[in-house]
């Protein structure tokens, strides 16, 4: 491994429910991501409970933070700068990370940051990983950013230093609606993975759903789709189909894994459509695709198509990488 390259960057990212800290080295170089999540105090309520959040940061940071440290062969005192995520979050999680990353830096007499979530996000792509530094960001590229909260399609320039958003979502983001139907179907939250999952096993052409389209617009649109899918799901209900996955009932029947996998097959199709008209409108040579949707199966495939058969240079963020880490800060 090469020697370590100043600045030494601690990052942090509280802005929902996963209390993260990583080490990066000054050529971008991922030292240490130390993720703690916090499904299991949220699972009872089926979703992030605010408060239960700030209070879990709280008692989460000491020992996230002693073993990223620790991991990293570093010491507090080695550190140069320090990150933390400033928002959009929950506003009690944001505090927390940003009010323990003033602290430190005060304390240490260090420069602090306070990021930008999505961009964090936007970057991830580039990470260093195995012990390489970062890839140098392009002069320009197109980002898609797809994560619980948020769906965003960016034109990003001057080698990151201009952002513009072309596209975002008029409602649901995507991986909320994954989320929603894994409730409904019984799967513990988040169920956007499990969903994904569970659609492997089914075929989309059994039980195709539409696209949605915003007219010329390139804007995201998955509300739609959610409803459609709830409703199905109630028909299949009437036709004596299990559509509750329960520890009685674990095993899912041939036509729920069809609709799930129309399901995600539309959703999926939807962010390609939308990429593919940017493409055809001018000509996208970088394309850096990232956040918690990312890790979709089937949108990592239809990309790597779609990227190989366009000539265009994809960048899928690593799975590590693609929920909520602080590596990206
Ligand atoms: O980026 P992230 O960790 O948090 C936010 O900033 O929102 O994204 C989490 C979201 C959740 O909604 C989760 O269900 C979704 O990403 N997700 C997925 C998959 N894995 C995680 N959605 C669809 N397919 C997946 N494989
Ligand atoms: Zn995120």
């Amino acid at each position: 491994m090469s020697a370590l390259e100043r600045p030494l960057v601690l990052g942090i990212e509280t802005s929902c429910d996963d209390t993260a800290c990583a080490l990066v080295d000054g050529s971008g170089r991922v030292l240490t991501s130390i993720v703690s999540s916090q499904i299991e105090p949220h699972r009872p309520y089926g979703g992030v409970v605010p408060e239960i959040a700030s209070r879990e940061h709280l008692r989460n940071w000491p020992a996230v933070s002693a073993e990223a440290l620790e991991r990293s062969g570093t010491e507090l005192a080695g550190v140069d700068v320090v990150a933390a995520t400033r928002g959009p979050g929950l506003v009690g999680s944001l505090l927390v990370g940003l009010s323990l990353g003033k602290a430190i830096a005060y304390a240490l007499g260090l420069p602090f940051h306070a990021v930008h979530h999505m961009e964090g996000h936007l970057f991830s792509p580039f990470l260093g990983v195995e012990g390489a530094p970062a890839q140098p960001l392009p002069e320009r590229f197109a980002g898609l950013v797809v994560s619980g909260g948020h769906s965003l399609l960016l034109r990003v320039s001057k080698r990151g230093a201009h952002t513009e958003t072309v596209a975002r979502t008029r409602d649901d983001a995507m991986g909320e609606v994954f989320d929603k139907i894994g409730k409904r179907i019984g799967l513990p939250f988040p169920g956007g993975a499990l969903v994904d999952r569970l659609a492997e096993s089914g075929h989309a052409a059994a039980h195709p759903l539409p696209i949605a389209m915003c007219g010329e617009s390139l804007d995201f649109s998955f509300s739609g789709l959610k409803s459609r899918t709830l409703l199905d799901l109630g028909k299949l209900d009437a036709q004596g189909v299990c559509t509750r996955l329960d520890a009685e009932e674990p095993e899912p029947e041939p036509p729920l894994l069809d609709l799930l996998a129309g399901f995600r097959a539309a959703a999926v199709d939807q962010l390609i459509d939308r990429v593919r008209r940017l493409h055809t409108s001018e000509p996208i040579e970088v394309l850096a695709v990232s956040g918690g949707a990312a890790a979709n199966r089937l949108l990592r495939r239809r990309l790597e198509t779609w990227a190989a058969e366009e000539n265009v240079d994809l960048r899928l963020v690593r799975f590590e990488f693609s929920s909520d880490n602080a590596a990206m800060i």
